[in-house]
């Protein structure tokens, strides 16, 4: 089973943007990370990130078919991408959010999610560890059905 693990604008530039909020690996070690919990789990991880939407919307439309779960960190477009939150609908694809930052600790705008509400949940404010969380729900919500009492 294969997982896509998106990444948004500006998550390209982890380890040089502000480490207090985002820590200090940059994506491909995070990416490295993940690849490896997939390996323990038993499942396929494909990374993508994108600067832009379309690419983004683009990607999911194209892995979808041959994918089984999706791990994303939308970056910005969290706050107001419809098409993003269309793009993972239309997937069909059980989705997890995941912020590096507590996102209900800063700007009341970032309080706003338009990709929670059609997610299976959301982790926020636990770092990198929050992408590796998500593996391992992914992982039981795959084999169980549910992954809440798994
Ligand atoms: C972020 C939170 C967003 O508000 C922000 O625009 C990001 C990163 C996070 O991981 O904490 O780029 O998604």
């Amino acid at each position: 089973m294969k997982i896509l693990l998106i990444n948004g604008p500006n998550l390209n530039m982890l380890g040089n943007r502000d480490q207090g909020l985002y820590g200090s690996y940059s994506l491909e070690t995070i990416q490295t990370e993940i690849i490896s919990r997939g390996q323990i789990l038993g499942l396929d991880v494909e990374c993508f990130q994108s600067n832009s939407e379309g690419a983004i919307i683009d990607f999911l439309q194209n892995r979808a078919k041959e994918s089984s779960g999706v791990i994303i960190n939308p970056g910005a477009l969290t706050h107001y991408s419809i098409a993003l939150r269309d793009a993972l609908v239309d997937s069909n694809l059980p989705a997890v959010e995941v912020h590096l930052s507590n996102i209900y600790a800063r700007e009341s705008w970032r309080h706003v999610s338009v990709v929670a509400p059609i997610s299976l949940g959301q982790i926020s404010g636990l770092g990198y560890r929050g992408y590796l969380l998500a593996m391992d729900f992914m992982a039981d919500y795959l084999k169980e059905g549910t992954g809440i009492d798994g």
